[in-house]
Formats: structure tokens, sequence, C-alpha cells
């Protein structure tokens, strides 16, 4: 039950007999549980002459975000983030190495924008062979389904959408150990949530697979865990611990900006200011015997 639904509740008791729960909910025709304020609108991101149209909203509303201070639900996957961005802009010096050609596994894919911007980017041969969006959050999937079909461009067979939680056992038929490249963007603001995250990008590695991660430092803080002084050397003693290690450190000055985006998006952070609050991409190389 959510805390809007309790909220009716009490006003059940407050009111007394006359009223029962439908009645009240009726009354506000509103959708109790989810995105009461929020609005989804298509956005236009273009970089040289590739195009990426992504239905988002364009920042969460007060009760997104004390539903997410309260556990109750994650709306952020409907959002574009900055991290997202920075892949964007980073894309230039990875494509070859960790996309190009590659089985790619997206975790915590929100609306879909950097596998998307994996499969629209550049020329043909450039591309991934196939990538796999996914996240927790079932009502973000279905953002990010409508998202890929925006581009009739891509292939059915070269992607595929899927409900994946952290940490939990992957399929061992279509998931495990099948990858090249895992990848996720802006997805630290717990940072109990690391230990799971790398967890699941090992076991859908293969053998030297490699784990790109944008990072743009939240408040990474857990009501379960002690605050951390050096975010990023806590991040790879993690990644370390989870069985990788350091292959790559791309700070946003070495960059160029690559894309533009259009619409009534907000602009994002100037590469300086992602240098200046500590946003980092990190390529992780899974240790060849763990
Ligand atoms: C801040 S959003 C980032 C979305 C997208 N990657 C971007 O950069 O725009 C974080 C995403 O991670 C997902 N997420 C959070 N915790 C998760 C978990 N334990 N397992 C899978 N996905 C999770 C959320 O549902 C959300 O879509």
């Amino acid at each position: 039950m959510s805390r809007i639904d309790t909220v009716a509740e009490n006003r059940i008791h407050k009111e007394g007999d006359g009223f029962d729960k439908e009645e009240i909910i009726d009354d506000w025709q509103l959708d109790m549980n989810f995105h009461v304020f929020s609005k989804h609108t298509l956005q236009t991101i273009s970089a040289q002459d590739t195009l990426v149209h992504l239905e988002c909203v364009e920042q969460l509303t007060p009760v997104d975000m004390m539903n997410l201070a309260n556990g109750e639900h994650d709306a952020t996957g409907h959002c574009v983030w900055t991290g997202a961005f920075l892949l964007l802009d980073a894309l230039g010096v990875l494509l070859e190495e960790c996309f190009t050609e590659k089985r790619i596994l997206e975790l915590g894919c929100g609306t879909g924008i950097g596998g998307i911007g994996l499969m629209c980017a550049h020329d043909k041969e450039r591309r991934p062979s196939y990538v796999l969006l996914t996240d927790a959050d079932p009502d973000a999937l279905q953002v990010c389904q409508r998202n890929c079909q925006q581009h009739n461009k891509l292939p059915k067979n070269k992607y595929g959408i899927q409900e994946l939680t952290w940490g939990e056992p992957l399929s061992p038929e279509t998931l495990s150990a099948s990858f090249d490249t895992t990848l996720a963007t802006d997805v630290l603001y717990d940072i109990a949530l690391l230990p799971p995250l790398f967890q699941t990008a090992h076991s859908a590695l293969k053998a030297n697979g490699l784990f790109v991660l944008s990072h743009v430092p939240r408040a990474c803080y857990s009501s379960q865990h002690p605050p951390v002084d050096d975010l990023d050397q806590y991040i790879i003693d993690q990644a370390t611990r989870s069985g990788f290690f350091l292959h790559r450190h791309i700070v946003p000055n070495q960059l160029p900006r690559a894309f533009r985006t259009e619409g009534s998006l907000n602009e994002p952070a100037s590469l300086s200011d992602m240098q200046e609050v500590g946003a980092s991409l990190f390529v992780f190389r899974k240790t060849p015997i763990f």
C-alpha cells in the first residue's frame, strides 16, 4: 500500500462511516500510486548526424522525491540523467573498444538513453551487435519500450528489454556470462547498491568483459552505510572486491561535447561543470580468475 493510500485510509477513519475508500479515491480522480503530477514529453538529442528521440519527464516532482526518499517508489528512470550525457560525450573514445559489434547489457537503463544512443549513433558498422536494456522499474521499461519504437530503423532482433534487479540471480541460458560489455549510467545514488550492481555486472560478463560505469557523485549515502570520504576510490575498491580491475578512467575535461539537446529538455551540465562535481567514467575489466 502506498503512502498516499494510507493517507486516504486515515481520511476514512476521520470522516466516519459515510465513506468507503473507493468513493474517496473516485472523488479525487487521481492515480494514487505514481507520477501524480508528471508529464512525459518527447525530446530530441542530436549528435553529429544522429537523432535520438526520447519520451521522458524533464524533472522529478516533489511526490517522486518523497517516494524515493521513503523507499516507496523510484521514479528516477523517467528522467534523462547527466551520467547518460557523459556517456554520449565519451562514445567517440569508447566505441571501438567497448561497444562496436559487442553484446551489451545495460543496467538501470531508465528511458533507454544509453542503449538507444549506442544503437543509433555513428555508422552501422560501429554499432553493437545486440543491446539488452534492463531496469528494476517496470514503468520505466514501458517508457524505454516506447522510446525504442520511436526509432523504427532499429531492427527488432538487435535489442531486448527485460526487468532486472541488481543482485538477483540471472537466468542461466540468456544472461549469465554472455555479454561482452555491461553499461550503467548515473545509477549510484545509494551507495549500498554498489555490491549488487557489481555482482550482476560480473555474472553477466564473459571472461575479460568490460563494465562501463558513467558516474556522477550524488548524495551517495545510505542509512545502512557509513559516509565515504573518497567516492572514486571507494568505487574502485568495491570493483576490485567484486572481481574487476580498473582498465580506464576518463574524466569530462578529456572529452569534446558531442551532442545537443532540442526542445524543452534542459541543456545538461557542461563538461567543465561535470568535471567540477567529480563526474567520471570508469571502464572496469573482469578479472580472468576470481
Ligand atoms: C537515475 S536513473 C538513471 C537512468 C538512466 N541510466 C540515465 O542515466 O538516464 C537510475 C535507474 O536505475 C534503476 N535502478 C535503481 N536501483 C536499481 C536496482 N537495484 N536494480 C535495477 N535497477 C535499478 C532505476 O529504476 C532507474 O531507472
